[in-house]
This record gives structure tokens, sequence and C-alpha cells, in this order.
């Protein structure tokens, strides 16, 4: 193995701590720097970890020795933290959405090209062993030729639980933008790009309230859908139905299944790494089990990192972040404009990852 990846990372919020347990994991990547808004988070998320400096976002950014930033900001404040990290010649990865809008995740790849860096983007779920084994099941012919998917996320809302929900209600979040980026990049990952999008969607009160921590009780506006339907339409011809909630109260739907011309496969949580593929062929009495046949195992937040270390092309990528983030706005636009909307972006299906692959230090 050659250096380490040396990283930066900006935003130590609530899902900093995931990724800070895998990146000690990670022989390939050395934690050098971190930077929030609020310099005590960012303390205090690393004090379990010595030898991390904490420094302002204006330092860290400048700092010689870092090599890549992890963008673990707010959506709005994405490609803001990108936009900088690769004027300093710096990799970027960056948590989902790749940009609060298309647009802007637009200037992030465009920049990133001209700067000759490299651009990362979560969910890095979907190459863990769930997503990745039933891709090798569509991939060994197992449902013959897939015809179809279903996509279903219900919750009623991230601010029964989050302490400063207020992101998820505003442009860049919703439940599309929130949780759409992990069904729809295993969808794109399962049966490949999306030509076209039919969307419907509807919201169903102004104010949610905080529901833990120390503004409960506090009423913030909703200026986002909170309840998106709509049929994704593959370049291939499969078409994905998708059902993305934070009106909803609970479902029995499993979160994805993808249909075939001579079998069924229920997918695991793309929100999670790993879970049981479940495989029907026509004629069975009822699903089974399949092996795990691929994937990082045991897998954290922040394994999308490896391919950056290692010098490859991101598997978790902009090129595919930024196609999920077109599909979704497409869908939003389709709803508001009651029209079939073209998607224009595309994206090659990413690689597969071989089973293993995660090489954890201890
Ligand atoms: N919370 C989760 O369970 C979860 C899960 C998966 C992905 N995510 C994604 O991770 C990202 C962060 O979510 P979170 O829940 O950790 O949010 P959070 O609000 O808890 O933390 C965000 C942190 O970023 C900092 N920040 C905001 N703007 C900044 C800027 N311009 N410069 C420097 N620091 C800045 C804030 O001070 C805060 O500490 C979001 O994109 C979210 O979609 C969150």
């Amino acid at each position: 193995m050659g250096q380490p990846l040396n990283l930066g990372i900006v935003g130590l919020g609530a899902i900093s701590a995931q990724y800070l347990r895998t990146i000690d994991r990670l022989p390939q990547v050395r934690l050098v720097a971190v930077a929030d808004l609020d310099l005590d988070r960012a303390r205090e998320a690393v004090a379990a970890y010595p030898g991390v400096d904490v420094l302002s976002v204006a330092e860290l950014l400048a700092d010689p020795r870092i090599g890549a930033v992890l963008n673990l900001t707010i959506p709005a404040a994405h490609a803001e933290i990108a936009l900088q990290a690769i004027a300093a010649g710096k990799d970027v990865y960056c948590e989902k959405p790749l940009a609060a809008t298309g647009e802007d995740a637009r200037r992030v790849l465009e920049a990133a090209q001209a700067a000759g860096v490299r651009v990362g983007c979560a969910p890095d779920t979907v190459l863990g062993t769930g997503t990745q084994t039933a891709r090798q099941a569509i991939d060994d012919g197992l449902i013959g030729r897939p015809i179809a998917a279903t996509a279903t996320m219900v919750t009623p809302g991230h601010e029964r639980w989050h302490p400063n929900p207020d992101f998820y209600y505003v442009p860049g979040g919703g439940p599309l933008l929130d949780m759409g980026p992990y069904y729809v990049s295993s969808l794109v990952t399962l049966l490949g790009p999306v030509a076209k999008v039919i969307g419907a969607a509807s919201r169903t009160r102004a104010k949610r309230t905080i529901g833990s921590g120390p503004r409960q009780g506090e009423e913030i506006p909703v200026t986002v859908d909170t309840h998106v339907t709509g049929v994704l339409v593959h370049e291939s011809g499969a078409l994905s139905t998708l059902v993305m909630s934070f009106d909803a109260v609970a479902t029995k739907a499993p979160n994805i299944e993808v249909h075939g011309e001579r079998g069924s496969l229920v997918v695991p949580d793309p929100n999670h790494f790993d879970g049981e593929v479940l495989l029907t062929r026509l004629g069975d009495d009822g699903p089974r089990p399949l092996p795990v046949s691929a994937g990082y195992a045991d897998a954290g937040r922040g394994v999308g990192l490896i391919d950056l270390a290692e010098g490859r092309e991101p598997r978790a990528g902009g090129t595919l972040a930024f196609h999920v983030l077109d599909v979704m706005e497409s869908l939003l636009a389709s709803a508001h404009e009651d029209r079939a909307v073209n998607v224009e972006s595309t994206c090659e299906r990413p690689k597969p990852v071989a089973l293993g692959g995660f090489a954890p230090r201890d």
C-alpha cells in the first residue's frame, strides 16, 4: 500500500460519528484535521481521536497536508464547501445530496473536471453486501430480464429524533432529496440509469415540531413536498415505482423489490450496508435467502472513500450522484408541472464491488 490519503472533514454534526468510526478502521485513510462553524462541536467530535487538528474551515481548506475533503455539512452548504475545496486542488467526498440543487451540483462537477480532482458522494451504503448481492443476482440472470422495481420509504418525519431537523424541510431536504439518494442510487446500481420520470407529490402541513434535544417543542417551517411518488423509466425499459414519505406512519412493504421475467428479489434497506436478499423464482413456493456474494462486508459510512484513497474513480461517485439528483429534481418538476419529464443526464452503472474488499485496521 502507498501513502494513506490525508483527509480533512468539514461538518461534525450528527452523522460524523459514523464516519469517524469507519475512517479509524481504514489503513488507506489518515484523518489530519476537522473543521466546523461550531469549533466546540468539532473538538468534541474528535476528542477520542488523538492527533487530529481542529481548524477553522478556511485553515482546513488551505492546509497543504490535506489531499481530500470529506464534506459532512448540511445540504445547503454542500456546494459552497465543495467548490472551495476544489479551488484548493483537493478531491472532495460529499454527504448526499451532492448539492441542494442540480445546478449547484453541475457547478461542482464542472469545477472538479477543470481542476483535475475527483468527486465522490454518499450513499456508499449501496457498496455493501445488501445491494451488491442483489446486483450480482441480477447480473447472473437469476430473475431473468428485469422488468420493474418498487421502492418504498415511509417515516412520520426525522424531526421526531433529530435535534436540528430544519434542513429536512427546506429545498435540498424533504423525503425525496433526503432519502431518495439511497433508493435511487440502489435502483440505478440494480437497473441502470433513468431516462424519464412521472411524478406526483403532496405536503400535509406547513410546520413541524422538534421532538428532542434543546429545541424540543419548537416549530420549524416546511417549504418542500413531504410525500412524493412516481415512476422512473430506466433506459433499459424497466419501470421503478417510488414512494418517499415524511407523512405516512409505517409500511410493511419491502424497501426495494426487483421483478424479472423469471423471478423476484427482495433487496434490503439501501440506507444500510447489509441485509438479507430474498429470491423467489417462477414456480417456487416462496422466497429463499441468497448467500452473500458481493460487496464490502461489515462496512460503515465512509467506505466510499476507499476508491479515492486507492487512486480509483469513486464508485460512490459524482457522476452517479449528479444523475440521481437530476432524477429526483425531474420527478419533482414532473409532479409540479403535471407532465412526464425526460431526464437529461445519464451515468454508467457503477462497477460492482467484489465480496470482502474492506480491509479493517484491526
Ligand atoms: N443525521 C443522519 O442520520 C444522516 C444520515 C445520513 C446522511 N446524513 C447527511 O449528512 C449531512 C449532515 O447531516 P447531519 O445530520 O450530520 O447534520 P447536522 O446539522 O447534525 O450537522 C451539520 C454540521 O455541519 C456544520 N456546518 C453547516 N454549515 C457549515 C459550513 N458552511 N461550514 C462548516 N460547517 C458547517 C454545522 O455546524 C453542523 O455541525 C446531510 O447532508 C445529511 O443529509 C445525515
